[in-house]
């Protein structure tokens, strides 16, 4: 087998050189620019050939990014690659899931069809499996999901005396209760109704037990934090100390990240799978694992 060449699609990515470290493998260099027009110039400065190529993307924002990594992806087959594997620790498009109203499009179909059709293999961490169980419904491409519960956990136990993980919604409950089983503490899931992009509605919850506990709310994702400030709202109402709010994929639309703090969080912490600020759990050593895996062909069971 050849050695891996990691080929981060932005220079800068923060990922790119710890998870090339963590390989064990090179650290590949993919020129990328615009010509004036707005199209895009690709250019591997490092040879693809005869190697395992993975591409590492953070498909945050995704609409600038997807057809840059589909035309490298394409272009390391076109030199000559082994292998092309695609490494997004967000994976974005899983929330339009149906057809809310007629017309609209499922895109998290359509997004799954070009990227499967792109490459050989696909890594991500927590995608947001709701009305979809399994990625392997909608990605004909061999998949590896990872979980950040064990990463969340163990940086709760170390950070968090006395925690309470709390859901949002229901959607939540499958990574709250494993993230709260893993690190020993109690948890409780709200009931959650969406009315729209930016207004939803949280449940009141009974929460009176927890008093003397800290709340750390827990969330696959955040976008425009609307989920997070009611919940935060209702934890300030029922008299609980300021909570720690902590999201696996922070997106933080706008000034979503602030507009949390200033509604009442004493922290809001993410996990590197999405560049950000408030970034303070690291995925690097489990996206690794899951590089390795996929070189084994050691994918998610259903593909
Ligand atoms: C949706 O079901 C997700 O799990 C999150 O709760 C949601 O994406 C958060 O969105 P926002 O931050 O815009 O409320």
């Amino acid at each position: 087998m050849s050695a891996p060449v990691l080929y981060p699609l932005e220079a800068d990515d923060p990922l790119a050189a710890p998870l090339a470290a963590a390989l064990g493998g090179e650290s590949g260099r993919l020129e990328r620019r615009r010509f004036p027009d707005g199209e895009t110039y690709l250019r591997y400065d490092t040879n693809p050939i005869g190697k395992r190529v993975v591409l590492l993307v953070g498909l945050d924002r995704p609409d600038a990014k997807v057809l840059p990594v589909i035309f490298a992806a394409a272009t390391a087959r076109a030199l000559g690659a082994e292998e092309v594997g695609l490494v997004a620790p967000y994976l974005p498009y899983m929330r339009q899931d149906r057809q809310f109203s007629p017309g609209e499009a499922v895109t998290s179909r359509h997004f799954a069809e070009l990227i499967s059709s792109a490459m050989d293999w696909l890594v991500t961490v927590d995608p947001h499996l709701h009305r979809y169980k399994r990625l392997a419904e909608l990605y004909t491409v061999p998949t590896k999901t990872l979980h950040a519960a064990p990463t969340i956990a163990k940086w709760i136990a170390a950070e968090i005396p006395q925690p309470v993980l709390i859901g949002p919604d229901s959607e939540s409950a499958q990574w709250v209760s494993s993230v709260a089983a893993i690190a020993g503490a109690p948890s409780e899931v709200l009931a959650k109704i969406r009315y729209g992009d930016h207004k939803v509605e949280v449940s009141l919850p009974d929460l009176e037990a927890w008093w003397d506990h800290t709340p750390v709310i827990v969330d696959d994702i955040v976008s425009t934090a609307g989920t997070m400030i009611q919940t935060v709202g209702h934890l300030k109402t029922l008299g609980l100390v300021a909570p720690v709010c902590i999201a696996v994929h922070g997106l933080f639309a706008n000034s979503a990240y602030e507009d949390l703090m200033a509604a009442g969080a004493a922290r809001v912490v993410s996990t590197n799978c999405v560049a950000h600020k408030s970034n303070k759990i690291d995925i690097t050593a489990m996206l690794a694992g899951g590089i390795e895996a996929c070189f084994a062909g050691e994918f998610d069971r259903e593909n």
